[in-house]
């Protein structure tokens, strides 16, 4: 059974997340779709998720803390009021983008961890490490792990080389079994694959040995195909 999980990113009204979410969920709801769903909206549109019952719903992003003065963030006060229990966290857009370090994930990850969250822990190099073979990519994934507890039971791993995220560049089948393997060996987990994932290629990386489904972007933004993804990985 596949994990297909959608990241909208900085995507998406409120008004298109809603059109979206009825009709994948009438989907799910129409058709006999045994893959586990996730998706995770902007934050401004988690409660628009209260009245489907289909799929799980997650946060992008959230800070370790109840509540407090942590200016543009939210905490689990927030999320309660939607009942959010599903977080993504080591995203590479908040690793290289919004500068978060493994410190600071670390911190994230064991703060969501004791509260129970499902956590979807994202993991991945730059196109600078590849470029130095299995080795250094596996070193430097293995980085990414510092601080987190890889057997905690609710965690689902999604390695997401960052030189394929909303590239169109997808990683090749024998990067992504050389990789999977490699992590599976040591940490037993559910682990997703993304990183220009689309319609036509979802079946197959799903099919590769050591992948358990697919963390999607861009691919997943307009119903109709995140509905074709999920069909082509049922
Ligand atoms: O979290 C999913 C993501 O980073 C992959 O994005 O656009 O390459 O599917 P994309």
């Amino acid at each position: 059974m596949a994990i297909i999980a959608s990241n909208f990113k900085t995507n998406h009204t409120r008004k298109s997340t809603n059109e979206f979410i009825q009709t994948v969920n009438n989907y799910l709801v129409e058709n006999k779709i045994s893959s586990e769903v996730y998706v995770f909206p902007t934050s401004t549109s988690l409660d628009t998720f209260q009245t489907v019952s289909n799929f799980f719903v997650g946060a992008q992003n959230a800070y370790a803390t109840k509540n407090g003065s942590f200016t543009g963030e939210i905490g689990t006060e927030q999320l309660d009021e939607f009942n959010i229990k599903t977080i993504l966290i080591g995203h590479s857009e908040r690793r290289h983008i919004l500068g978060e370090t493994q410190e600071e994930i670390a911190k994230k990850f064991n703060f969501y961890k004791e509260l129970g969250y499902k956590i979807i822990y994202c993991i991945g190099e730059p196109l600078e490490v590849k470029q130095q073979g299995l080795e250094k990519t596996l070193e430097y994934i293995y980085e990414q792990f510092i601080g987190i507890d890889t057997n905690y039971e609710n965690l689902i791993l999604a390695y997401e080389p960052v030189w394929a995220i909303g590239t169109g560049v997808t990683a090749t089948n024998e990067d992504i079994i050389n990789v999977h393997g490699a992590i599976k060996e040591k940490i037993s987990k559910p682990l997703l694959y993304g990183g220009s994932v689309k319609v036509n290629n979802v079946r197959e990386i799903c099919s590769l040995n050591g992948v358990d489904g697919a963390l999607i972007g861009t691919a997943s933004w307009i119903k109709e195909d995140f509905i074709q993804i999920l069909k082509n990985t049922k």
